[in-house]
């Protein structure tokens, strides 16, 4: 397990699909303001890739986000998109609702920077998040992600075009602790 401050990133145990399905996938607003594809409902049984891994795919590593003290699940974190030539990859995650607000959100972050850059070794991490997602964007920063640009009118959400920020951390800009 890869550990930060009050998270922990583990593999996904089967007892977590339930509760990560019911609780952020089933939620259609969540859904469509975290993932890039349109809302639609997950049948109980389904290998959908956001639940179940797929140890074979090798440029996508999920995992699962436990609270360090009592090891109980709040959400997921995923390192995907991972290019091993321009040594880069993209940063994920979602945390159930009643875990939201709690420094959760910049410790995963601290800790797929670390996955990223030490265990991986990559250069480049890089974040798309929309421009109103003030948590996101706020954890990113924390961590030292820059904003590089604002991609206009990019996101379809439930109704409404939205804007998303793109945000990128260098590993040689990259400091493991710089949490004020
Ligand atoms: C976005 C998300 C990962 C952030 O994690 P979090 O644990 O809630 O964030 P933290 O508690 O670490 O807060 C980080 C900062 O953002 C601020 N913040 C968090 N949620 C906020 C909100 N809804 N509005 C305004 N500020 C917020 C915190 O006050 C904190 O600010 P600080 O650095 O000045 O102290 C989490 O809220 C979440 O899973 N949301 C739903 C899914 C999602 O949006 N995923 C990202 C898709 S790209």
């Amino acid at each position: 397990m890869l550990r930060g401050e009050k998270i922990g990133l583990r593999a996904r145990h089967e007892e977590d699909v339930p509760i990560l399905r019911a609780e952020l996938y089933d939620d259609v607003v969540n859904s469509s303001r975290a993932e890039s594809a349109p809302w639609r409902p997950i049948a109980p049984g389904s290998k959908d890739p956001r639940l179940v891994v797929d140890d074979t795919a090798q440029g996508h590593v999920p995992f699962s986000v436990v609270e360090l003290d009592g090891g109980t699940l709040v959400g997921t974190a995923t390192l995907w998109g991972i290019d091993n030539h321009h040594r880069s990859a993209h940063i994920g995650l979602g945390l159930l609702p009643s875990c939201r607000g709690k420094g959760y959100g910049t410790d995963v972050v601290a800790v797929l920077c670390h996955y990223g850059f030490v265990v991986r070794g990559l250069q480049r991490l890089q974040i798309e998040t929309l421009a109103d997602n003030v948590g996101m964007l706020r954890s990113a920063e924390r961590n030292g992600f820059v904003r590089e640009g604002l991609l206009r009118s990019s996101a379809w959400v439930m109704g409404e075009f939205l804007d998303e920020v793109l945000l990128g951390l260098l590993a040689r800009d990259w400091k493991p602790e710089p949490k004020a």
